[in-house]
């Protein structure tokens, strides 16, 4: 199929370049030049592992553009994966969405061919069908699920393991409206032997938020447990081990620790809680999730004090990315803990293998090391982010703290103190 993706930040990337790999024909339509020119040489710009290799491998179907109408006229398929940001107040903010609505109207109204649009952009429920399908039925003069076919169909990508998870995905959810559109979903994802599990489209938007709201909760829920066992001298690891058994429960997303970041739990939590109180709910359980999670990192501020006077200390902290094989920083634990020793006069000497540059710019006067070696010579050592390389260090004569349990930091270090265990 000949596919168009708008938005070419980490969704719409991972997206196009793993759809190239099932052989379809790509167009990334890009608002800036750089983009433009570098796609075509297999450098997508986003640090996720694999992704350029594969977008390197499939040059010959992959090409750019900024021309979004002649996009739309040269493809069957557009797949919009524009961000949503949050507003200030965390409310979603869907200028972007709004802005390509009226683009592929117009386009869609001098198309020809039947076009099917595909949101994959995280919007609230509610949103293609009261904002995105009318915007396209008026600008294009057409009718949605009749002169044109439109779906729902939210990612459920990782960072760090983006392509893993588009190939081997539990499931593809769609929301659709009209069989013609169920059939060119069915047909573009057959080849990845996926359940699929069909919806209205206001569902599928929601089971966007509900997958999210339920694993932070997860996260949150082991961090309040894990809080819990500390105080009373036992390892939260090993009791998610034996809870996680539980069929009904299972292992997966009860690592305790100094809690969740990222462009999407906390994003999508708060979104969804201003959501709920324009509806006149007040979402208790997912205003806690996100309390406890802010509350997290402080712990291992207070840990650290009980071993060291911290001001005019050098702290090492290991790991700035909000997760391991990721230069994101957004939302990631690091930002408060590096806050919190500045305000207690620490000196800081920070490193994480790939996102230090990004770090830097939010932090340009903190010293950054070269190596993880470097930072081991601190008077103390946070361990942030759980980067594999920091399985290989010495921790041996260490003072650790370790919000991520780094299992060699755990068995040497002369002083250890994990957040939950
Ligand atoms: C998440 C969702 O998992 C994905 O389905 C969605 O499409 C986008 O948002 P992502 O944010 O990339 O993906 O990474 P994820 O692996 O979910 O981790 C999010 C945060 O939770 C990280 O900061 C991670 O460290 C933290 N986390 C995760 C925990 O603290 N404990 C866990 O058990 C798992």
């Amino acid at each position: 199929m000949k596919i168009s993706i708008i938005g070419t930040g980490y969704v719409g990337t991972v997206t196009g370049t793993c759809l190239a790999e099932l052989g379809h024909q790509i167009v990334f339509v890009v608002r800036d030049t750089k983009k433009r020119d570098l796609i075509p040489s297999g450098k997508s710009l986003i640090y996720e592992p694999g992704l350029d290799q594969l977008l390197e491998k499939n040059l010959a179907r992959i090409s750019t553009t900024m021309d979004l109408p002649d996009a739309i006229r040269k493809t069957e398929l557009t797949f919009v994966c524009v961000g949503t940001p949050s507003n200030d107040d965390g409310s979603i903010n869907l200028d972007q969405i709004r802005d390509v609505s009226h683009t592929i109207g117009k386009s869609l109204a001098s198309d020809d061919e039947y076009h099917t649009i595909i949101v994959k952009s995280t919007v609230l429920p509610g949103t293609s069908e009261t904002l995105v399908i009318p915007i396209l039925e008026k600008e294009s003069g057409k009718n949605a699920f009749v002169d044109f076919g439109f779906s729902s169909n939210p990612e459920f990508l990782k960072k760090g393991t983006a392509i893993e998870d588009f190939f081997h995905t539990d499931r593809i959810v769609i929301g659709v409206n009209d069989p013609k559109t169920k059939e060119v979903l069915e047909k573009l994802y057959q080849p990845l032997n996926a359940p699929i599990f069909a919806t209205t489209i206001r569902t599928s938007e929601m089971i966007k938020y509900t997958s999210n709201s339920f694993l932070a909760t997860k996260i949150s829920f082991a961090n309040e447990i894990g809080n819990l066992c500390k105080k009373m001298g036992i390892d939260s690891y090993e009791v998610f081990k034996g809870v996680g058994l539980d069929a009904r429960i299972n292992p997966h997303f009860f690592r305790s620790g100094i809690g969740f970041g990222g462009s999407c739990f906390p994003k999508d939590l708060k979104a969804l809680i201003a959501h709920a109180r324009t509806l006149g709910i007040e979402p208790q359980i997912l205003t806690a999730v996100i309390g406890t999670n802010e509350d997290q990192p402080a712990k291992m501020i207070d840990l650290l004090k009980r071993h060291l006077d911290i001001a005019g200390k050098t702290i090492g902290v290991l790991g700035l990315a909000f997760k391991p094989d990721s230069d994101d920083i957004q939302e990631s634990r690091a930002v408060p803990i590096i806050q919190a020793l500045l305000k207690e006069r620490a000196k800081i000497i920070a490193f994480d293998p790939v996102a230090t540059e990004n770090f830097r710019y939010l932090f340009p006067d903190v010293s950054y090391a070269k190596t993880a070696r470097e930072v081991l010579d601190a008077d103390a050592v946070l361990i942030v982010t759980e980067w594999k390389e920091f399985e290989d260090l010495d921790y041996r004569n260490k003072l650790v703290i370790d919000g991520r349990r780094i299992g060699k930091a755990h068995k040497e270090a002369v002083t250890y103190e994990g957040v939950c265990w």
